[in-house]
């Protein structure tokens, strides 16, 4: 069978906000991964007529929400309601002014939450396809009570260890996961965290995960990795 080669064009992206994540090598790891992996039936292997829902947690100027919604105007069988949330009240104005800018009124469905925690009820059992390059650096502030948090810090600091925002996102995002098909959850680690613990401890959770791409960036790799269910 011909597969379709597909050139995905470039979301259209300003940044008006200094506290907003501007797109960075670990946001490009994920579209480009996209571009090289979605073609006219499935999606990284996920048939695209089976995908629901599509969530873009910590959307930032929302480029990644874009990105997919550009893929929709060109793939026939691509059509999931895409969303895209963020704690941050600019960064939901910014991705919405993005996907004005792409000619793209209305089409998201944007959430200002912390993670899942204002979610309507509506979403559960909803999502296929969920996307979080989250915040991955450790840092001892995180949480301390002396610290004066500013929204800047929601761009990098993933807690202690450097996972705990991640793992959150992972206690909480069950109930949004559609139960009648597989899911994928694509997520940026770094390697100045200790992935092994990361990951054993997605293993205890149920997840299986594959790595998909690692590219060295000044003194870290940024890996993308991608959860699936365990089957055991
Ligand atoms: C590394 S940036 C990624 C931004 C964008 N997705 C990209 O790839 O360019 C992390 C994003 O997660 C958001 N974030 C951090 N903590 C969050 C939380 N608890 N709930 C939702 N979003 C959060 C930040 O505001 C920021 O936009």
């Amino acid at each position: 069978m011909v597969r379709t080669i597909y050139s995905f064009p470039e979301p259209k992206i300003n940044n008006i906000f200094d506290d907003v994540y501007s797109p960075s090598e670990d946001t490009y790891l994920i579209i480009d991964y996209f571009r090289e992996n979605i073609d006219e039936n499935y999606f990284d292997g996920f048939e695209l007529a089976k995908i629901r829902n599509v969530l873009d947690m910590g959307t930032g100027t929302g480029i990644i929400a874009i990105f997919l919604l550009l893929i929709k105007t060109i793939v026939p069988k691509f059509s999931p309601q895409i969303f895209a949330s963020d704690i941050l009240e600019n960064a939901i104005k910014c991705a919405i002014s993005n996907e004005n800018a792409n000619n793209l009124e209305n089409k998201i469905e944007f959430i200002q939450s912390d993670l899942f925690k204002t979610f309507p009820s509506i979403l559960k059992n909803s999502f296929n396809i969920l996307i979080f390059n989250p915040p991955y650096l450790p840092s001892f502030k995180f949480k301390s009570e002396s610290w004066d948090k500013k929204n800047t810090d929601y761009c990098w600091n993933g807690g202690k260890e450097g996972f705990e925002v991640f793992l959150e996102f992972i206690r909480d995002v069950k109930p949004f996961i559609d139960p009648n098909q597989k899911f994928y959850i694509y997520y940026i680690s770094s390697s100045t965290t200790n992935l092994k613990k990361l990951n054993d401890n997605l293993n205890i959770q149920g997840f299986k995960n594959k790595i998909l791409k690692k590219k060295h960036v000044f003194f870290e790799d940024i890996i993308l990795n991608r959860l699936e269910k365990r089957n055991d």
